[in-house]
Formats: C-alpha cells, sequence, structure tokens
C-alpha cells in the first residue's frame, strides 16, 4: 500500500479512482489533504483537490485577500488628530447684522481697510491717497489703491475705471493700444480693491502702466512630516430624485476599506479628515417646481438619510460639514452652520463638527479654507474667461482679490455682518470648495484648490444650460506631498493619481 493510500484509510477519507491518482502526481498531497480534513471535508473529489492545488498556486493573492479581511489597520486610528476650528472666522452664533445701510457701509469700509493694507505691504507700490493726486505733478509716476466703483469701454476703446478709497474718487484709464494690460483688467470686477501704477494725466486721471490685487504671497506648498490624508466631498443632494444611491454606497465601503487592495487600504487608513462642503440635502422649496424633483420632500428627513450615510463613516476620521444654499440655513453669506436639531445623531459623535461657510480648520497645522462656492457660481456667470467645468480656476480669482464677495449686488445675497467673514484674511493652504457639481484642482502659489464633485446625477436644469456634472470623484490630498488621487465610485473603485495644474509663479509679483 503507498502512503497516499495508507493515509487515507487512516483518516477514513472516501476518494475516488480520479481524485487518488491526481494526489499522487502532486507532491504537496498530504498538505493539500491535511488543509482539507481542518476545513471538514472527508469527502473529497477532483474539484476540491484542483480548487485546493489552484489556491496554493495563488497564495500570494490568497494572502493578500486575508489581509484585508482580517488585518485592515488604519494608520488614522492609532494617530490622535490634530485639528482646530478656527472659529474666530466661523460665523456661527455671531451673526448680529440688521441689514442697515449703516451696516452694508461699515462692511464696506473695513474691507477696503483690510484689502488696501495688504496691497501696501508690497515692496514695489508707494500708494499716496486719492486726495493727495492733486498735488501730484501732471505726467508724474503715481501709485493709488481703490475700490472699484465701474469700469466702462470709452468712445476709443480705452478701458475707463472709476476707483474710490475712503475720501475720494478718480479715474483710471487703460489705453486701448496697451492689449496686455487690457487682457489682466478683463479680471476687474466692481467692488475689487486694487492698486494702480501709473501716471498722473489730469486733475482726477491716471493713465494705468500696471494693475495689482492684494494676491497671496508666491510660496511653495507647505506640507507635513507624516503621510496624512485629507479628502473633501460635497453635494449629496440627498431627497434629490438624481440622488447616486448607490454610489454613495460604494463611497461608504472604501472608506470602511470594504474590497480593497493592499495598497488602497494603506491610502484610505490614513485619511483623517473629511471636508462635507454643502448643499448636503436637496431641500425644499429652494427653486419653483422643486418638489417634482424631490424623492424625499421632509427637510427633516433628508436629514435622517443624510445622517444615515454620515454614521457609516469609520469613527477615527474628523468630518467637517458646512451648509451650500440647498441646506436648512439662511441662503445668505456668510452661512452658519446647519442647525443640530436637523442632526441629532451626528451631533452626539465627537468626530462630527458643523461649520459656517465659509470657515476655516486647521489640520496638522495646515490651514483648511472651507466654502461651498455661491461666489465662485456668480463669478464664473458674470466673466468669459471661467467656466462652470473649471471652478477652481474661478477660486484663483477670489484668491486673488482675497475676498470671497467679490462683488455685490450679482445673484448671491450677502448679509453686511460687522466683521468681514468673506474677506481671505489668511494664506490658506488647501481651499475645498463645492456647489458646481465638478471635479476639479488647482495649486496657487502653493495653495491647493479641490472640489470634489457631487452625488447627484445631471439634472434637467443642468442638461438646459448644458453642464455635464461629475459625480461620484472622490479626491483625497497627501498632505506629505500634496499627491492627489481621485477614487472613481461610478466606477468600480478604479483609482487614479491626479495633478493639480500649478499655476501662478510666472510673474513674481511678490
Ligand atoms: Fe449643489
Amino acid at each position: 500500500m503507498t502512503e497516499l493510500m495508507e493515509f487515507i484509510n487512516d483518516k477514513g477519507l472516501l476518494l475516488s479512482k480520479d481524485t487518488i491518482t491526481l494526489l499522487e502526481s502532486n507532491s504537496e498531497w498530504k498538505k493539500i489533504l491535511n488543509q482539507l480534513i481542518e476545513e471538514g471535508h472527508f469527502i473529497i473529489n477532483i474539484d476540491l483537490i484542483e480548487q485546493k492545488i489552484q489556491r496554493t498556486k495563488l497564495s500570494g493573492v490568497v494572502k493578500e485577500v486575508e489581509i484585508k479581511k482580517t488585518f485592515f489597520k488604519a494608520q488614522a486610528k492609532d494617530r490622535p488628530p490634530n485639528f482646530r476650528v478656527m472659529s474666530e472666522y466661523d460665523v456661527s452664533g455671531q451673526s448680529n447684522s440688521k441689514g442697515t445701510v449703516g451696516d452694508f457701509l461699515k462692511l464696506f469700509r473695513n474691507k477696503f481697510k483690510l484689502l488696501s493694507n495688504m496691497l501696501r505691504q508690497r515692496h514695489n507700490l508707494t500708494p499716496v491717497d486719492l486726495s493727495y493726486l492733486k498735488a501730484v505733478k501732471k505726467s508724474d509716476p503715481v501709485d493709488v489703491i481703490g475700490m472699484v466703483n465701474k469700469k466702462w469701454r470709452t468712445k476709443n476703446n480705452h478701458l475707463g475705471i472709476e476707483i474710490e478709497d475712503l475720501e475720494t474718487k478718480c479715474i483710471v484709464l487703460i489705453m486701448e493700444k496697451e492689449k496686455e494690460l487690457l487682457l489682466k483688467a478683463e479680471h476687474i470686477l466692481e467692488d475689487n480693491v486694487i492698486a494702480i501704477k501709473g501716471v498722473k494725466f489730469g486733475e482726477d486721471f491716471i493713465i494705468a502702466k500696471e494693475i495689482f490685487w492684494p494676491d497671496i504671497p508666491i510660496s511653495a506648498p507647505r506640507t507635513i512630516t507624516d503621510e496624512v490624508y485629507s479628502g473633501g466631498t460635497s453635494d449629496f443632494h440627498i431627497g434629490s430624485n438624481c440622488f447616486l444611491e448607490d454610489a454613495t454606497k460604494k463611497w461608504i465601503d472604501y472608506l470602511n476599506g470594504k474590497n480593497l487592495t493592499a495598497k488602497q487600504l494603506d491610502i484610505v487608513g490614513k485619511l483623517q479628515y473629511l471636508f462635507v462642503v454643502g448643499d448636503n440635502v436637496s431641500g425644499v422649496g429652494v427653486y419653483p417646481g422643486q418638489i417634482d424633483e424631490l424623492t424625499i420632500v421632509d427637510i427633516y428627513k433628508q436629514y435622517e438619510a443624510f445622517e444615515d450615510i454620515m454614521l457609516q463613516i469609520p469613527e477615527y476620521i474628523q468630518v467637517f460639514i458646512c451648509p451650500g444654499q440647498h441646506d436648512a440655513v439662511r441662503r445668505a453669506e456668510p452661512q452658519p452652520a446647519i442647525s443640530k436639531e436637523f442632526m441629532p445623531r451626528l451631533d452626539k459623535l465627537k468626530n462630527f463638527h458643523f461649520i459656517s461657510s465659509p470657515s476655516w480648520v486647521e489640520t496638522e497645522g495646515l490651514k483648511n479654507l472651507v466654502y461651498h462656492g455661491p461666489s465662485i457660481h456668480d463669478l464664473i456667470s458674470s466673466v468669459s474667461f471661467l467656466d462652470m467645468s473649471k471652478p477652481q480656476e474661478g477660486m484663483v480669482e477670489l484668491l486673488k482679490q482675497r475676498d470671497l464677495m467679490p462683488r455685490y449686488g450679482g445673484r448671491n445675497p450677502y448679509v453686511p455682518e460687522e466683521k468681514d467673514y468673506m474677506a481671505i484674511k489668511e494664506v490658506p493652504d488647501l481651499v475645498w470648495i463645492g456647489d458646481m457639481h465638478h471635479n476639479g484642482y488647482i495649486t496657487y502659489r502653493g495653495t491647493t484648490i479641490l472640489n470634489g464633485g457631487c452625488w447627484e446625477s445631471q439634472t434637467d436644469f443642468q442638461k438646459k444650460i448644458g453642464h455635464v456634472p461629475t459625480p461620484g470623484q472622490f479626491p483625497i490630498i497627501n498632505l506629505k506631498t500634496r499627491k492627489i488621487t481621485e477614487i472613481y465610485l461610478m466606477r468600480d473603485n478604479l483609482q487614479k493619481d491626479v495633478e493639480a495644474e500649478v499655476v501662478g509663479e510666472e510673474n513674481g509679483q511678490k
């Protein structure tokens, strides 16, 4: 009797002749049979043996699968979070505006003082008050700072700009022949605070040679020493009939490390901060006829469904939620945080933070500006050089202007708070935006801007205006390298690295 037959008899196994022949040709027969016995088999057919042989051959893969199931150990779970909601820039509970003319005047004066001080810090500017213009000789160089009142084309195709400081006004002319300067001047909006380098031409009249915005300084992106990731997403629009439930479930699976490779697990385990940037629910009565496009018509039920999703996020991820125009807060900006009465279950959790829009959060010493983005929307609609598929470029404009309320009187309403929450008082390392339902990334002078798309498929309104959204694409950024990875939840977790376009370093203005 062969050793194999002795073993079979000893263990009391039942095998067909074919199975015995197959085992005889395999030097690992004892190991295979022992494993099958351990798994509770005693009637052993050829299929079982073949499966076992196959799995032994692919032992590397099998091991990896086991690692996924058994040993998913997120770095973020053991790593203490390091963050601070910068409450000094959060309007929640601080709104005291009555919306009087006096409140608006005060807001504009404050904005002028703040942004003109930023401009005064430029080494290449020696600005004088507009009232001092009278004392400057005709044709002498002069620098001034003012808030833009209006902009127009003259009969001779020059560009006229009226600017104003706290005392008086003057006219700035950009000559038709100054093609490059005219291109730059397209970016000037009413209510912008700008500096002009030029020559005096008349009593209250300057010919411009250069234009400056407050801008952010040129600097390299600030990074941290640990591999830690932050992610951003927005525009769930829970309650909308276009809400993409399946993709959202896949997103939750991703965050929980389900069905991921070891490499993917390593990355998602380092995700420690998540920004959820508004339009969390679709709201009720936000626009005429909206009721026909809702699957949940009760605002409380919409938030309940939103909570059901958020509650599945691992507890070690710090989640910051701000409102958008569809949320249950005032539509005018700055928007306070969504009241906890709408999300009582999340409110009880330590890792959920309700913040205003705009707001600022420091994570690992890096400053995050979090803003849903209606001003960007307004801006894109009012100029020809921006479009809705690149919201990040609109945000670059606002960074240059250092103002999230660049133009008052557009479609977007603002509340004149005593403190100017819309001015960009600090230089953010990262900016998280939403609203446009379109992913987009850019690094401008060391600041990385991310738009995390949406979870709503193309709406009838978007079809009408020809806007194609990018739902189900979740970006995360490595704070050590600033490398961005996009997770495609509409396409089986396909994951790819994306480059944020780098701009703004070409002209060293500062
Ligand atoms: Fe939205």
